[in-house]
């Protein structure tokens, strides 16, 4: 049998600096026997010589189409546009599940090539729950996102261009710094503190120094009474973490804002769920994605009201990729080292035979 193997490629899109394997998990896989090939790639936040440390086999930028056809393929987003057939196995977000533009070329390529997708999106565990998800960092990043225009904003500035930090401590320092040199006194409320993002909310304001009874943490339980909530307005940073899956009262209206009018002490919101063009959207106070160019929009105000922006970036870890790659390939790294079973480890099982559901529907789509 030949030595079970994973090829990490490149990331083709612009500022991704996040890998799906990083230098810990990939010494994780040659201890249990692996071989593991990484494609140089500058673009990355680890360095190719943390791979070769480890025992990786270094291979050209991009050169994973004229890899054996008998080893997967690993990487985080999405293959650059072109029709050309895949032969591979790929493992990576390949957003073609939803119906989302282009959903059915892409798994064309897969049909004309013969290659299996195994979407890391819909790998999960027995009882459903994503096996490894990006969240928690996402919320940390959006959480810190949020204090750094919240500090801005007091002083009467907009927050700028916002640049991927080289690790965690860099964040919580450079945070703090602007915030006076800690966060006490900032007040914050998280809804849907129970979950990954939220975790990750909570853990940034106290790393940055709030004090515990200001960090308000919501979940189901606080939001059954049903909102508008005052308690929104009464904090200086609301971040939304909640997994929205239908219709519910919204948290926090434009007139209930212009109602408390100069009181209020809201002064950012961060909407790291992003259901920013969903109609059951929460939070119907905004209507654009930031970007980490334009990290804020604001809200418009009454005159002499305090001024108030909302964050609705849709790719907040890759401002912590190297935390946030170890994280997210630690969780995947039990079903990687089960990959060698997939014909029969359920993980892997279930994700291809709803790759061929999607695949089947590909082709009808298209006419194959
Ligand atoms: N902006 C980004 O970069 C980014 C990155 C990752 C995930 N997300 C998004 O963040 C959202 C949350 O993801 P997650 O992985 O943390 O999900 P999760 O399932 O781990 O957590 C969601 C939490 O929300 C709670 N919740 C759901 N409805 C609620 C309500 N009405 N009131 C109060 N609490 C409620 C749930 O009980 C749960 O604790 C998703 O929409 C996800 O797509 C955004």
């Amino acid at each position: 049998m030949a030595q079970p193997s994973f090829w990490l490629r490149c990331e083709k899109k612009e500022f991704e600096r996040r890998a799906a394997l990083t230098p810990t998990t990939s010494k994780q896989l040659i201890d249990a026997g692996f071989k593991i090939y990484v494609e140089r790639d500058e673009q990355r936040i680890f360095d190719d010589a943390e791979y070769e440390a480890v025992g990786c086999e270094l291979v050209e930028n991009n050169s994973w189409p004229s890899a054996p056809t008998h080893i997967p393929i690993i990487g985080l987003k999405e293959l650059p546009a072109s029709d050309a057939p895949l032969p591979h196995t790929h493992i990576q977000f390949a957003h073609c599940y939803k119906q989302q533009a282009g959903w059915s070329s892409v798994l064309a390529r897969f049909h004309r090539g013969g290659g299996t997708l195994y979407d890391l999106e819909f790998l999960a565990d027995a009882s459903g729950r994503r096996v490894a998800a990006f969240g928690f960092h996402a919320g940390f990043a959006g959480a810190a996102a949020g204090a750094l225009a919240h500090a801005v904003q007091k002083k009467g500035g907009k927050l700028g261009k916002l640049e991927p930090y080289e690790n965690e401590a860099a964040m919580v320092s450079d945070v703090k710094a602007k915030l006076g040199g800690s966060g006490k006194g900032v007040k914050a409320l998280v809804i849907g503190a129970l979950g990954r993002c939220g975790r990750g909310a909570v853990d940034l304001f106290r790393k940055i120094g709030l004090d515990e009874d200001d960090i308000v943490k919501w979940d189901m339980d606080e939001t059954a009474k049903g909102g508008p909530f005052q308690e929104i307005l009464d904090v200086d940073i609301f971040v939304n973490c909640i997994y929205l899956t239908s219709r519910i009262p919204f948290f926090v209206t434009k007139d209930q804002i212009d109602a408390d009018g100069a009181s209020r002490r809201l002064s950012v919101v961060v909407d790291v769920s992003c259901d920013t063009t969903n109609p059951n959207n929460p939070i119907p106070i905004y209507s654009i994605n930031t970007t980490f160019s334009e990290p804020t929009v604001p809200v418009p105000v009454e005159k002499g009201n305090p001024p108030m922006s909302v964050i609705s970036i849709d790719h907040l870890p890759t401002l912590l990729p190297r935390e946030a790659s170890e994280q997210f390939s630690a969780d995947l790294l039990p079903s990687l080292l089960a990959f060698p079973d997939r014909q029969s480890a359920r993980v892997w099982t279930d994700a291809e035979k709803l790759f061929r559901e999607k695949l089947g529907e590909a082709v009808k789509a298209e006419n194959l």
